[in-house]
């Protein structure tokens, strides 16, 4: 294997190319690259039977490497609180049962679902993620995964957003609970894992 591998026959899901385009001719250029894309699908394979939820559906880019890797049990809730966006997802992979589309604020949905659990959790949104993490971790099942992406600084980040990057990764590493690697790859990932 050579570090140019990373993008090579990803062998990506069947939707993603009509998604990715539909994104583009609406201007949303927020999705996740394949690397982050791939990562996450060989994640939701890991856990048949899964329970996964995604803050920050986007145009459903992520949301189609997740479904990518899901069983035929697992089950997906996704949410973000730009309709017009979400609805290119809901266009493209709506016709998958296995998973729901919501459009509304994830930190909301966060405290709806206290004391449910996941196994995955992909937190591509400001709550659970820059605000309201403990809500988030909260719903993490022991063992499970908490993804999130977009770390290593960007041109396009706004003034002051670094430094909440930096807090965000220190505590983070602080917390007794989590086992963590950091991974300077694609656009900079932290892959948790609870205890
Ligand atoms: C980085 S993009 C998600 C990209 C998507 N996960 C992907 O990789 O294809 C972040 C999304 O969060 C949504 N968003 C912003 N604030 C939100 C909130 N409070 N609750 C839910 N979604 C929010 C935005 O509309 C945007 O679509």
């Amino acid at each position: 294997m050579r570090d140019v591998d990373d993008d090579v026959d990803l062998k990506p899901p069947a939707a993603l190319a009509a998604i990715q385009r539909a994104a583009r001719d609406h201007g949303f250029a927020m999705s996740c690259d394949d690397r982050t894309g791939a990562l996450l699908r060989t994640l939701a394979a890991a856990r048949p039977r899964g329970r996964v939820l995604e803050l920050g559906t986007g145009a459903g880019v992520s949301t189609a490497w997740i479904l990518d890797g899901m069983d035929g049990a697992s089950t997906l809730l996704t949410i973000d609180s730009d309709a017009a966006v979400a609805s290119i997802a809901a266009a493209h992979l709506g016709g998958d049962a296995r998973v729901t589309f919501r459009v509304g604020d994830a930190e909301a949905l966060l405290g709806e679902l206290a004391g449910q659990r996941f196994e995955l959790i992909f937190a591509d949104t400001w709550p659970g993620k820059f605000h309201a993490l403990d809500a988030c971790l909260d719903l993490l099942e022991k063992g499970g995964h908490y993804v999130i992406d977009d770390l290593l600084p960007q041109t396009t980040w706004p003034e002051g957003h670094a430094p909440k990057v930096e807090a965000l990764v220190e505590t983070l590493g602080q917390r007794g609970n989590l086992v963590l690697v950091k991974l300077c790859w694609a656009s900079g990932l932290i892959l948790a894992t609870k205890r």
